[in-house]
């Protein structure tokens, strides 16, 4: 099969199923929500949609804890809904990329089930069963996991454990053993075969493990990872996956990958290489905290944006493709993060936008980022659902400690701020819903909303809406080199994309004040493509103010 690169003219629009539409009004969103918001995406521009999982699940992490590969969980509606869907978004020309969770089952999964009940199940060798220490009285290493704790979990009356990287519902599965490799490959066939475009491949970067499973001298988050991120079969099994199948279809591949150097990127992605499509790298949301861990946060400085971008755009040209976003169902919203304010809610977001648009790769919008949806501001324990901020909270209860390091942290980083119901109109429960939905709609809905946005000409929705069709087959932006300008300006974020004699200039304020800039006018040439203000000041930047000027 003929490998079109359609990716490279894609913008993918991140739909959280749950919380995007509920066409049954019983508080939880489903599939028929999100056909009958179909035309939505269509006006907006974008032509492929990432859903993340709807697959049989128990729901412990939202669906990332599968328990039936090739059903749809009743919540979200039949196969039927989901093949209609997949019909109705190819009618309107978006393309699908799922979400493919396979470096864990849920533990309700049949494999997981009959291994746990069998010693002898031939599932027994799909999971990691180690012996404890101490007759089974301790686990079998100090590993801690991505949700805090032991990443160990013992099996009832025995002296066996098994290893989960995140909840103890969702067990690691056993790449070493080609047989969890095939039921893989039979996976993505299975829904390569229905017609879907590609998989978002969660947290691929784990499933190659160091075989020794020994104890490692103790840090203060994630033990062990040494063993378990980019473990040492990590790129034969991607090779295996994309020789055997991945290859066969014209499709695309997304790597999410954690702790993921430059060196490590080439790997993945470099074409020749047949692994991964792009990955998902997470410097960028690593500049406000402290050693990749989010709940530790750091004041945010452009200076080092204006680092890993660079780091990432210069890094991978030639030899691989970056994918681009500032939000995800993971992440809290970029309204108030990277320097921004609620108070310059529009300016920021749609300068923001300007940023990470006229970078190389394939951008990605989550569901809102395209109206300005805002955090939660969180209150109390009880109105966050997602397991990670509650096993930190009680993490942090009991011990001192880490209580004192990330108290103040846990509502303002909370996943949950992104997955706050979508805001459809100013109606009760904004729209998402007539019944109250399964996590709370921020307050904010009656003013921020889709229905607002798109009666707005000024609103960010119609802003995204130019910046995507600008984008979409812009040579430069697609292959054109990347030059930052005015580097040492503290408050500025600026660089220059040229190909073929031709030039765009983006230019974007991070300072909440008026900014004199200097030497500004050298780069406003040509014509003025977009702007977040009306007029502009020859050498002075408002509030958050972007351009991008074209030659
Ligand atoms: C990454 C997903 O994005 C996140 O939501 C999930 O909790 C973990 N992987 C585990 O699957």
């Amino acid at each position: 099969m003929k490998n079109t690169n359609w990716y490279k003219d894609a913008v993918i629009y991140q739909i959280y199923p749950r919380s995007f539409c509920d066409s049954n009004n019983d508080g939880f969103g489903d599939i028929k929500g999100i056909i009958s918001k179909l035309d939505y995406l269509k006006d907006l521009g974008v032509n492929c949609v990432w859903l993340s999982p709807v697959y049989c699940s128990p729901q412990e992490d939202n669906g990332y804890d599968i328990s039936d590969y090739y059903n749809i969980y009743s919540r979200f509606g039949t196969m039927e809904d989901f093949d209609v869907m997949l019909e109705e978004m190819h009618k309107r020309g978006i393309r699908l990329v799922m979400d493919l969770v396979v470096n864990h089952t849920s533990a309700e999964h049949e494999w997981f089930k009959q291994a746990i009940s069998d010693k002898n199940s031939k599932y027994r060798d799909y999971y990691i069963f180690k012996e404890g220490k101490k007759n089974g009285k301790k686990p079998p290493n100090n590993w801690t996991g991505f949700f805090g704790g032991s990443t160990w979990e013992r099996v009832d009356n025995s002296s066996e454990y098994y290893l989960h990287l995140f909840a103890k519902g969702q067990p690691d599965l056993n790449w070493e053993n080609p047989k969890v490799r095939e039921e893989v490959k039979n996976i993505m066939k299975f829904w390569f075969d229905k017609g879907v475009d590609g998989f978002r491949c969660d947290v691929i970067t784990l499933i190659s493990k160091k075989q020794d499973f020994k104890s490692r001298f103790p840090t203060l988050a994630l033990c062990g990872k040494d063993a378990f991120v980019n473990g040492p079969r990590l790129h034969e099994y991607l090779q295996e996956l994309n020789n055997n199948v991945i290859s066969k279809y014209d499709v695309m591949t997304v790597g999410e990958t954690i702790f993921c150097s430059i060196d490590d990127a080439k790997k993945l992605v470099n074409p020749d290489r047949h692994e991964l499509t792009m990955i998902f790298n997470f410097d960028h949301t690593d500049t406000d905290n402290h050693m990749g861990v989010k709940y530790l946060k750091k004041k945010f400085k452009v200076k080092n944006l204006k680092k890993v971008i660079k780091k990432w755009q210069l890094g991978l040209r030639g030899c691989g493709w970056n994918s681009l976003f500032i939000e995800n169902h993971d992440q809290r919203r970029s309204v108030g993060r990277f320097g921004t304010c609620e108070e310059y809610r529009k300016e920021g977001a749609k300068m923001l936008a300007t940023l990470y648009f006229f970078l190389q790769g394939t951008p990605f919008i989550y569901e809102g980022q395209e109206i300005g949806m805002t955090n939660a501001h969180f209150k109390s324990i009880d109105e966050i659902v997602d397991i990670e901020a509650h096993n930190m909270y009680k993490m942090a209860k009991s011990n001192k400690l880490l209580g004192l390091l990330i108290k103040d942290s846990i509502f303002d980083v909370s996943r949950d701020n992104a997955r706050t119901p979508m805001q459809w109109d100013d109606t009760k429960y904004g729209g998402f819903s007539t019944a109250k939905p399964w996590l709370m709609v921020n307050e904010n809905y009656k003013s921020i909303n889709t229905k607002e946005s798109v009666k707005d000409l000024d609103s960010i929705y119609h802003y995204y809406q130019k910046l995507i069709k600008f984008r979409i087959g812009n040579e430069i932006i697609k292959n054109g080199t990347y030059e930052e300008i005015l580097p040492h300006n503290k408050n500025v974020f600026a660089y220059r994309r040229s190909y073929k004699g031709k030039d765009l200039f983006v230019i974007c304020s991070f300072a909440k004040k008026n900014q004199k800039v200097k030497g500004l006018v050298k780069y406003c040439k040509g014509n003025l493509v977009v702007s977040n203000y009306k007029d502009n000041l020859p050498n002075v930047l408002k509030p958050y103010e972007c351009r991008v000027y074209s030659n």
